[in-house]
């Protein structure tokens, strides 16, 4: 694998993972006069968003948007926005904002469609990428209902509509595509475990394992994999 970054701890592994998305927010506050970090739900990643949440920032100029989102309203326990507004609570507060996946009164497809209307816009100076057990990363399931263009590198969509029977939380998913994390100056990928990281070690050397293997490949730019066991 690709020059991974492997912590002794969690603590100290969630503590950089909040350290790299504060330096590329302020990185492009500098450059760009404002910031959008793309972040991932799941159970690992809210520490490092609790630690995020209490930088210093300008958070009136920052904007975060998801990775992607189960089919669920915000006050779903289920929904990676919930989780995001749980977890960035204080940064919210101070006045960053949540670009919402999820749209209430519409079908999946069509808050897909709002979705992608709403983040065709996003320029994310990071995104944060999970993976699951079964090798998924964003809601990039295989077999599933949306998958093709969800995966695709050339695709013009940005957010995608995914239907994915096995999937925890929601088997219905709106997803960033493969070819809008293209558009990503950086892409990291936080994963804990043994597991994960077995996984990970053979998903780069073949992305027919597992579709978290896309990632170390075009259009994603380049891929940083952070660890602790
Ligand atoms: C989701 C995620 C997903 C996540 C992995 C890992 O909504 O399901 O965004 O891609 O990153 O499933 O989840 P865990 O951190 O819970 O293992």
């Amino acid at each position: 694998m690709s020059n991974p970054l492997c912590f002794e701890t969690r603590d100290a592994l969630m503590d950089a993972a909040a350290e790299r998305i504060a330096e590329s927010l302020e990185n492009a506050l500098k450059t760009r006069g404002i910031a959008c970090a793309a972040l991932s739900g799941g159970r690992t990643p809210a520490p490092a968003y609790e630690r995020l949440a209490r930088y210093d920032l300008d958070w009136p100029r920052i904007s975060f948007a998801l990775v992607d989102e189960r089919f669920v309203p915000p006050d779903h326990a289920a929904s990676n926005e919930g989780l995001l507004r749980r977890a960035l609570a204080p940064a919210l507060a101070n006045g960053a904002e949540i670009a919402p996946m999820f749209t209430p009164d519409l079908s999946l497809h069509e808050a897909a469609d709002v979705a992608n209307a709403r983040y065709a816009h996003l320029v994310f100076d990071i995104a944060l990428m999970g993976m699951g057990t079964d090798g998924h990363t964003a809601s990039w399931f295989k077999g599933s209902q949306g998958w093709d263009e969800a995966t695709s590198a050339d695709t013009p969509r940005t957010v995608v509509a995914v239907r994915a029977p096995d999937a925890a939380g929601a088997p219905e998913r709106l997803t960033l595509t493969r070819a809008a994390l293209g558009r990503a100056a950086r892409v990291e990928l936080l994963i804990t475990g043994e597991e994960k990281y077995r996984l990970i070690g053979g998903a780069h050397m073949s992305t027919s394992l597992a579709p978290a293997g896309l990632l170390f490949h075009r259009p994603v730019r380049s891929l940083q994999v952070l660890w602790a066991a």
